[in-house]
Parts: C-alpha cells; structure tokens; sequence
C-alpha cells in the first residue's frame, strides 16, 4: 500500500537500515525498483523531482505508482516529493495523492528556512503527509540552484535541534560530503563522507531520522560500459558502498539514489544500440535497461542499505 515514512523510518533507525529512497520519471524505473523491493521484501520510497513532474507529467507519475502499488500489494511504498523548492509545490504534492514532501529552503538563511518548512509541515501534517526539510548546502547541482565546492558548507551540529523544535519536521537531509550527480570527487583525492558531523548530529536529536541525498555509488561497470560504446564519461566518481553502509547503520533512515539507476539505464540503451545497428523497438534495448535498473536496486537492498525482508 501507499504509506507515509513514518513507520519505515522507525524500525529502520531501531534495526540500524536505511530505505533506499529512488528518483522515478518513467514505466521502466517503476517497474524496475518495486519489482526488486517486491522480490526482496523491501520497503521503499519512490521520488519524485520538480523536473521529473515536468518530464512525465503528475498525473501520469501518481498512476503509474499507483499501479506499482496494484503489483506489489505486500511491501510498503511511500511516494515522495524530491527537493520540493517552495509551499506551491508541496502543496500540490500533498494535494495530489503524495505521502511525503521535502521542503529544500536549504538555500535561504536559517530562520527563513525555519519559516518556510514550518508553513510546509503545518499544511502537510493537516493532511496526514509527512515532511523532509534539509540543513546544510550539498555541493554540485540541487535542482535548478547550482552550489559550488565552495559554497557548499557541512550542516552545523548546532542548529539541528532548534530546527527539528521549531519546524516540527519529520525527517532532515545533512550535508556531509556528498554530492547529486556521477561525479562527486575530485579524481586522485579519497571520497570521505563528514561522519564525525553526522555523529555529532545524531547526539543532538537522539531517534530522528536523518536522510542522505547524493548517494549514488556510480558503478564503474556501467560507466566502462557506456564509455565503450559512444559514451563520454570522464572522471565519474561516487561514494564508496562501504561508507554507504556504514551511513545504513547510523541514524540515517533515508538514502537517495537516482543518478546509478540513470548509469544502469543509458548503459543498457547503449550496449544494445551499439551491438544491434538495425534494432529500432524500443522494447529491445529498455529491456535490458530496466533489467540494469531493477539489478542496481536489489544490490542498494540487499548489499548496501540492508532492507531486504524489512517490508
Ligand atoms: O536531486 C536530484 C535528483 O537526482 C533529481 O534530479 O532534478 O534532474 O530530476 P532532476
Ligand atoms: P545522486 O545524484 O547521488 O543519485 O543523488 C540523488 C538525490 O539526492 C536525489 O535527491
Ligand atoms: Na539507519
Ligand atoms: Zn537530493
């Protein structure tokens, strides 16, 4: 069934998981993430960008999760608004069917940001919705706002609890160190996440559920493969699974990943593509692309965020 995430992120913060939270704006992502959630007994949150919306269209999104929902009657799905960027467009989400909204006035100084999410949560929990809001600058490219290396400043331990108080938020998305998009880090320097931050953070609101945007490990078999047939990806780096899982085991309820499922997809498309010149149903090469899709998933579920049998 459509749920919020309040339940999932209890027992994931209680059981030391996290739920893997995943970027939707087609038929085959759908279909790729709940058939691996479903498979694994796995909650799991769909997401949905500002972009996204524009792309495919509210309407269309919300049924074809709804038929996700119809497909997989046995694990939890919640569906969420991605890096919601003012009150019309949570409003919009809480008003069409959406269980969870993030508000991201991460940009703006800390009491405006107080300000706006408190709005957010006060129309959202009237409504049974629940709400992300975020501290903290992520480096790279959030939304339509881009942040530079050094813009992007950590989340401050010392404002996290008033903000939880004030605001009234469900949940909150901290920046230490990673990044949206495939490629995170500088090539020769060690990818380190700021867990010494996060702990910090978790001292000061004890049970709360912490999430992490830009967590795509950017897989390098699928960057080989897309390089080696006509792509151009140079440099792309993600997080290391193993600080992955050990962001799982903390306070972290709530991993977003969206840019490994569009490396999995393109790279399906164009090893098939290169492979069969004359192939030109598209059902040929998103076949294979889905079933890239539905494999990064299921490794996220079962190898990284350990919420396989959780649902
Ligand atoms: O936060 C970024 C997500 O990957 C969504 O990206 O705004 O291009 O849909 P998008
Ligand atoms: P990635 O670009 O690392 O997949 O991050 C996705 C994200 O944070 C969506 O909000
Ligand atoms: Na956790
Ligand atoms: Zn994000």
């Amino acid at each position: 069934a459509l749920v919020t995430t309040t339940e999932m992120f209890k027992k994931a913060y209680e059981g030391g998981y996290a739920i893997g939270a995943f970027n939707v704006n087609n038929m085959e992502i759908v279909q790729a993430i709940t058939e691996a959630a479903g498979e694994l007994k796995s909650p799991v949150i769909l997401q949905v960008s500002a972009g996204a919306r524009k792309y495919a269209n509210a309407t269309y999104l919300r049924k074809l999760v709804e038929a996700a929902v119809i497909e997989n009657p046995d694990i939890p799905i919640a569906l969420h608004l991605d890096h919601g960027a003012d009150f019309d467009i949570c409003k919009s989400c809480v008003d069409g069917g959406f269980t969870s909204v993030m508000i991201d006035a991460s940009k703006y100084p800390f009491q405006e940001n107080i300000e706006i999410t408190k709005k957010v949560v006060e129309y959202a929990h009237a409504h049974g919705v629940v709400v992300e809001a975020e501290l903290g600058k992520l480096a790279g490219i959030e939304d339509d706002v881009k942040v530079s290396a050094e813009d992007s400043s950590y989340t401050q331990p010392e404002e996290v609890e008033e903000f939880v108080d004030k605001t009234g938020v469900d949940s909150l998305a901290i920046a230490i160190g990673t990044s949206h998009g495939a490629f995170k880090f500088k090539p020769g320097t060690k990818p380190q996440l700021r867990f010494d931050i996060l702990h910090e953070i978790e001292k000061k609101i004890p049970g709360f559920p912490i999430v992490l945007h830009g967590a795509s490990s950017v897989p390098q078999e699928y960057v080989k493969i897309i390089n080696e047939n006509g792509g151009a990806l140079k440099d792309a780096i993600g997080v290391p699974e193993d600080q992955l899982r050990e962001a799982a085991r903390s306070a972290v309820c709530k991993i977003n990943i969206d840019s490994d499922l569009r490396l999995g997809l393109t790279a399906g498309i164009r090893e098939v593509m290169n492979a069969h010149p004359d192939y030109f149903d598209p059902r040929q090469y998103l076949t294979v692309a889905r079933q890239n899709v539905k494999d990064v998933v299921a490794h996220k579920i079962q190898d990284v965020l350990g919420s396989a049998g959780k649902a």
